[in-house]
């Protein structure tokens, strides 16, 4: 049976970081401008006057204190309050294809593999710049790789949902070589003048490359054990942006055009959701919670990831096992679990077991169990 391991990963930080006081100074100045601009609306009783958020709040609900994004000045103007990402020309690199391009290089550099060995490459994440060409065609032109291309979205859960793919099109020996790009630009689908919500999202982008183990070169790498997906129906995260958006004649600029959620149902319905899926994937392969050394979960907020860690393994987990990089990065969509094992993952010692999982929109959630193991120790 063919083995497919995971080789190399990478990551592109964008280059602007917005901390939470200085975002929230943007967001109560804009507060102050609308209660003023609606001072006598509110007197009469007519309107509600908005409320200021509070860095506090943000720590304390989320775990999240900063995040990177690809251009910090449009969010933080009281007037604009969404990033400022001037077009490009055709002939010109996409957004995404630029970000990716980024993470891969490095991921095949830390594989050890040239892009043109590379067979398939998926561009997976959450909100894709363009219907076609897909970024994952430009991506490939831009790195070399060769045979095919395609994007996929699933959310929060594209990435893992993105690995199940490469390793089922290295295991059926359809492919060699499998590159996984997670291009989140979340800043552009925040509505950053939602007290709710306007913290939550940061923008990244991850790569991973899975390989046949015959092939991999890498001195160190990740066994898949195993994938595990499930989704169910529910509105309580959705985004109504769309190609009809144009003939529905409802306003492309709506508030329901970009990210909303229930965020407190999120959190009750996904957590056990979530932990379910993990706890059946171990028993599966004749595991439980003891025998993982790393948890890699979705970065949305560090309550969801301590509540399900705490269930899979039946006791808290420390630092070092369930790593969080959210307070770093905020919800970075499908790259929030990569990033976290992209940091995490060189101490761990030969034999270590860890799971890779992300959850989200749909709902939606995937497991890949891993084990690491040395280049010498396969050979053997
Ligand atoms: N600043 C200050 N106060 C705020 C605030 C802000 N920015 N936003 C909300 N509040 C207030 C609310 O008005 C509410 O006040 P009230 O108790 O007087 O009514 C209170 O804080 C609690 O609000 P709530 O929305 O219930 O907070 P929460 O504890 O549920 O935290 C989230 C909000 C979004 C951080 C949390 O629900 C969450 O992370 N959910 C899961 C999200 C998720 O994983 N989504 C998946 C996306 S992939």
């Amino acid at each position: 049976m063919t083995r497919a391991v995971i080789t190399g990963t990478g990551l592109y930080t964008p280059p602007h970081a917005i901390d939470n006081a200085t975002l929230v100074d943007a967001f109560n100045t804009w507060v102050d401008d609308e209660n003023r601009r609606h001072a006598e609306a509110i007197a009469r009783g007519e309107r509600e006057p908005l409320l200021h958020s509070s860095s506090e709040f943000i720590v304390k609900a989320s775990g999240i204190h900063s995040r990177y994004v690809l251009d910090a000045s449009g969010i933080l103007d009281p007037e604009r309050m969404r990033p400022r990402l001037p077009q490009r020309t055709d002939d010109e690199p996409s957004i995404q294809c630029e970000m990716g391009r980024a993470a891969a290089l490095e991921a095949l550099d830390r594989a050890q593999v040239a892009p043109a060995d590379v067979d398939m490459l998926i561009v997976a994440c959450s909100n894709l710049e363009r219907p076609y060409p897909a970024v994952a065609v430009e991506l490939q032109a831009a790195l070399g790789t060769r045979g095919f291309a395609f994007d996929m979205n699933v959310a929060c859960s594209s990435a893992t949902f993105a690995i199940e793919m490469a390793a089922n099109a290295v295991r059926s020996g359809s492919v060699k070589r499998a590159l996984v790009v997670n291009p989140e630009i979340c800043s552009a689908h925040l509505n950053f003048r939602d007290r709710d919500s306007h913290f939550i999202f940061g923008d990244a982008c991850t790569a991973l490359l899975v390989e046949d183990e015959a092939v991999a070169v890498a001195p160190s790498r990740f066994a898949i054990l195993g994938t595990r997906l499930v989704t169910r129906y529910s509105n309580a995260i959705r985004n109504n942006a769309g190609f009809l958006n144009r003939v529905t004649d409802s306003d492309p600029l709506a508030a329901d055009k970009l990210f909303v959620q229930e965020g407190r149902r999120v959190f009750k319905e996904v957590c056990p959701m979530v932990a379910d899926l993990i706890s059946a994937h171990l028993a599966s392969l004749d595991l439980d919670g003891d025998a993982l050394s790393r948890l890699w979960l979705h970065q949305a907020n560090r309550h969801m990831n301590d509540l399900i860690a705490r269930r899979v393994l039946g006791r808290d987990p420390s630092p070092a096992q369930a790593p969080i990089i959210l307070d770093r990065y905020a919800n970075t969509s499908s790259a929030g679990s990569i990033i976290a094992f992209h940091l995490h993952h060189d101490d761990l010692p030969d034999a270590a077991l860890g799971v890779v999982c992300s959850f989200g929109a749909g709902y939606s959630a995937g497991s890949v169990i891993l084990r690491k193991q040395s280049a010498h120790k396969v050979n053997e």
